[in-house]
């Protein structure tokens, strides 16, 4: 970890305590939060089990709470069975029957609503069709859809039958749908023809095929929901049309009963070493973490419309877009496409157009927004939102305010959420109505969520006003249960650091005298661009996978608007390229490296060099390039260079 991020000094004294108006309503106030943490500190586990029958429906009750006697690999609420889809759905069909579970728009303007009945008859006529596809209990199937409520009902639908759904977003590449599909072992796709996004049609159809000819031999049969309508080639006796499956399959589909332990889905997250990681989640424990801090951390009611802007193939769109709220019986607003279509105020006529309560989004999109102006919000009616929320990446607190005084008219609490893909659910947040915000903080951890700081040698900082790295120190329920296919890895990734002692995030942090916790990135080489986890080894794999590259290092820069932008120093095979050259092969790359991943992975900056700076024991020093790509006065020690002249045409001097 670099020492200016540990001893990172902390200037933001302003504070926001919940708006009275807010906390008189909230679900909780401090005086029940407090009532929950102690129960918490109590009974670590009692606790949970209490919640997981209170809040869960189990077709056999589980008797057993955690399982730890293979740790780090826990399990929770062992011998009890359910199902998330029947949790999400059909537990709300008494009450809650007509009620609209989704509210879509499309970027085009087109409208449509799911009632709670809709959208179980879908789910259930769309599992019908994944058994009568071969679909089996444990199958895997991969979802590569675009931002549509359809996208929902094949996540659910898997679940209702036991199957195990991987989403991969719509922005990857062939090559990276192809990794995730032969990883997985998939034997069913589901995909639409393309989605509408910024006014272009993303081919997703195109792209599986692309993926499936270059392997994925274990996909039998791919479901293509038509969306955009315009021309896809049609397989025979592999390509089926969603439309025409759905017409003839029955709406009653009996749920799964699957162990709570039963995985529910996998999803790929980059990590510092080598290929995506297939996150493995679980059913019972999972689906208790996304409902209770959609309670917490969203205070949800019956009357609010919960709009998450984030995409299904993120862990936040699981959480918040497919489970979370469902599982609660609440209303979601699902858009296709781009903030900025038609122009610059689309997310705030959606809010204004379809009554959004609380609004959930990242930094990347609060800043990029920042910079285009308040006339655009100031256009629209915002009264019915209550509550706003921040995901992915640190916010600093200039966007903060901005979030704060013109989306939230200053009168609205702004949850700060920090989580990640491993831990299924929002671990640090404030609970609205009970907790004192601070721009830039992501406050307290929530009931049951026991984190610590440490040192480099693992113990704990007891003093107030620490930094160090981010653990957590007991098993919680929605906790990933294992990398699919590798748990090796699992444990070497995320126990290793300590003896299996802790959970290691992987992110550095300073908890400041009120017991504040302020996130200040990653420890290791894993980017986060536009709140998307990028690892800086694929995207140099990605690079020296172009003919004429013979090396590559790619460091995180900061940018204004995404947070941190690529930055890639490349070794070309033979003579350096500079000018017009180097324009033209710089361009090749970044076109590559959408190609290979997807674009959100391409770099912002490309220097070549004839050389990267490297110790004599052959290690690239990333520490330096990272200064380099800062534009920053170097007075790093480069003596021990095994090349100390590279430095100076890195820097684009020379
Ligand atoms: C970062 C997204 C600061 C962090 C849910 C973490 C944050 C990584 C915050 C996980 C936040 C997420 N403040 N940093 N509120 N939320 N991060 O897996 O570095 O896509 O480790 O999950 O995003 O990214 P992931």
């Amino acid at each position: 970890m670099s020492s200016d991020n540990i001893a990172s000094v902390l200037t933001e004294n302003r504070v926001f305590p919940p708006p009275a108006e807010f906390a008189a309503r909230a679900r909780l106030n401090a005086e029940k939060l407090a009532a929950l943490h102690a129960e918490a500190q109590a009974d670590h586990t009692g606790f949970w089990a209490g919640l997981a029958k209170k809040n869960l429906g189990w077709q056999t009750p589980f008797t057993q709470v955690l399982d730890d006697s293979a740790a780090p690999n826990y399990r929770w609420f062992t011998d009890g069975k359910l199902n998330a889809s029947a949790n999400c759905l059909d537990r709300h069909l008494l009450a809650r029957g007509d009620k609209i579970a989704i509210r879509f728009e499309g970027e085009k303007g087109d409208t449509r609503n799911y009632t709670y009945k809709q959208l179980h008859a879908e789910v259930c006529k769309l599992a019908n069709v994944l058994k009568a596809q071969g679909v089996n209990k444990g199958d895997r199937v991969v979802i590569y859809m675009p931002m549509a409520p359809e996208a929902v009902i094949a996540m659910q639908a898997c679940a209702r039958i036991g199957a195990i759904h991987s989403v991969v977003f719509g922005g990857f590449s062939a090559s990276s749908l192809k990794d995730r599909i032969e990883d997985t072992g998939a034997r069913l796709l589901i995909t639409a023809d393309g989605g509408h996004r910024a006014g272009n049609i993303v081919p997703l159809k195109k792209v599986a095929d692309e993926a499936l000819a270059a392997g994925c031999k274990t996909i039998g049969k791919v479901i293509v929901h038509q969306r955009t309508s315009h021309g896809v080639d049609m397989q025979a006796g592999r390509d089926l049309w969603w439309h025409e499956l759905m017409d003839t399959a029955s709406e009653r589909c009996e749920p799964e009963w699957v162990e709570s332990e039963h995985p529910l889905f996998l999803l790929y997250t980059s990590g510092s070493t080598g290929k995506p990681k297939g996150i493995q989640h679980s059913t019972g424990g999972y689906l208790l973490g996304a409902t209770m801090t959609t309670q917490w951390v969203f205070d949800i009611r019956d009357d609010d419309v919960f709009w998450c802007t984030a995409d299904v193939g993120w862990i936040t769109g699981h959480s918040y877009v497919a489970y979370g709220p469902l599982a609660n019986g609440a209303t979601i607003l699902m858009y296709e496409g781009a903030p900025t279509i038609p122009d610059a105020g689309r997310f705030w006529k959606i809010c204004q157009d379809h009554g959004v309560t609380i609004f959930y989004t990242a930094p990347t999109a609060i800043r990029a927004l920042m910079k285009l102006g308040e006339e655009w919000p100031n256009k629209y009616d915002l009264s019915k939102l209550r509550l706003l929320g921040s995901v992915g990446e640190p916010i600093n607190p200039e966007a903060w305010m901005w979030y704060h005084r013109v989306i939230g008219k200053e009168r609205l609490p702004i949850v700060d959420t920090w989580w990640q893909t491993e831990t299924g659910a929002i671990m640090i947040a404030p609970v609205p109505g009970a907790i004192t915000t601070k721009p830039g903080s992501c406050t307290k951890p929530l009931p049951g969520i026991c984190v610590e700081v440490v040192d480099e040698a693992g113990t704990p900082i007891r003093e107030q006003d620490a930094g160090g790295y981010l653990v957590v120190s007991k098993p919680w329920p929605s906790m990933l249960r294992t990398v699919w296919g590798d748990n090796e890895r699992y444990i070497k990734t995320y126990w290793g650091q300590f003896q299996n002692k802790y959970y290691v995030a992987g992110d550095s942090t300073h908890r400041d005298a009120d017991g504040c916790y302020w996130i200040m990135g990653r420890v290791d080489d894993v980017l986060n661009v536009s709140g998307h986890r990028l690892g800086t080894m694929e995207v140099e794999s990605a690079l020296v996978s172009h003919p004429r590259i013979a090396e590559a290092a790619v460091v995180g820069r900061p940018h204004e608007v995404k947070g941190e932008s690529v930055f890639a120093f490349v070794i070309a095979k033979g003579p350096r390229p500079t000018g017009e050259e180097a324009d033209k092969l710089a361009k090749e790359l970044r076109d590559h490296v959408a190609k290979e991943i997807g674009a959100l992975a391409k770099p912002d900056d490309i220097r070549f060099a004839d050389n990267l700076p490297k110790t004599r024991s052959g290690k690239i020093m990333r520490r330096l390039l990272r200064s380099i790509a800062k534009g920053e006065e170097i007075t790093q020690d480069t003596s021990t260079l095994e090349n100390p002249a590279i430095v100076a045409q890195l820097s684009g001097k020379a």
